[in-house]
């Protein structure tokens, strides 16, 4: 059987091994894949190492996505514009690929969910290498206007110019939010803290979702606070299980079915 891994550090709580397992068995793929806590320090050496072992390819997560990057010998598009890499293929010829799947997971996790972008105005709580990875999909659904706000405004302004080729962005701190938005995209790591961001009060038109790219047990601070305040709650369930579904995809050239694995995975959270 072929064989993947996912890479992080820690990992061992990932979900990523349950997932393509249910993917493997549903699409008949002979491959195993399991969960690799590379060192912080030593990423490269520790892929290298699953390579020789015969590793066709691999989900990389918190904190190597960069370290990927840097590695790839060829980038797909979509990875360049988020500067990270969360999916690697090795080639017959030996050669690296690296992808980037976490934009395309979210927009495709937000379509199930029925939220259309297009004309919308969309808020981006945070700045960091998380936002960055879903930008550009994101701006590909012709959203009316991206706001992108952060605890350091001048992180979410540079961010912003650098996809304003993309669509109508503007990024600045929380102070400046004004207007009332239909999707509330939470990309900060506060809610690991449990930390809920300086919002505004009335952030939220009628009919707007909250969406949390962090998902747990139980809703984080920032979709408890959302509901609250008429949003719908959506957390990163969905993401998760989608962007691995396009990496299957890219491995192994067949797109599995994500529904039935979000039901079963939402029951082991529970
Ligand atoms: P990631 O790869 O998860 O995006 P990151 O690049 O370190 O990680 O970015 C973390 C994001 O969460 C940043 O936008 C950070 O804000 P700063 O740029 O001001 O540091 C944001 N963040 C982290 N803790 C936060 C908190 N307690 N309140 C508000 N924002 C927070």
């Amino acid at each position: 059987a072929d064989r993947y891994a996912v890479f992080g550090n820690p990992v061992a709580h990932s979900k990523s091994p349950l997932i393509h397992a249910a993917f493997a068995e549903q699409t008949g793929q002979a491959l195993t894949y399991t969960a690799v806590e590379a060192p912080k320090d030593d990423f490269a050496g520790a892929w290298q190492r699953f390579a020789r072992e015969g590793g066709r390819g691999a989900n990389v997560t918190v904190p190597f996505k960069g370290e990927a990057f840097a590695l790839c010998d060829t980038l797909s598009h979509r990875a360049r514009q988020a500067r990270a890499v969360n999916t690697l293929i090795l080639g017959g010829n030996g050669r690296l690929y690296g992808d980037n799947t976490d934009g395309i997971g979210m927009a495709r996790d937000l379509a199930h969910h029925g939220v259309a972008l297009k004309g919308k105005r969309v808020l981006i709580v945070g700045a960091g290498g998380a936002v960055r990875g879903v930008l550009a999909p994101l701006l590909a659904e012709t959203p009316g206007e991206v706001v992108i706000a952060n605890r350091t405004a001048a992180k979410a302004a540079d961010l912003a110019a650098a996809f304003a080729d993309a669509g109508r962005t503007s990024g600045g701190g929380f102070a400046e939010i004004e207007g009332a938005f239909d999707l509330v995209i939470n990309g900060s790591s506060a809610s690991l803290a449990g930390d809920m961001p300086p919002l505004p009060e009335r952030l939220f038109a009628e009919g707007a979702t909250a969406y949390d790219m962090m998902y747990g047990a139980a809703p984080t601070v920032f979709l408890r606070w959302a509901e609250a305040r008429g949003a719908r709650p959506v957390d990163g369930l969905g993401m998760l299980v989608e962007q691995a579904a396009e990496s299957f995809f890219l491995w192994r050239s067949v797109r599995p079915e994500t529904a039935a694995v979000r039901a079963t995975l939402r029951r082991t959270l529970a």
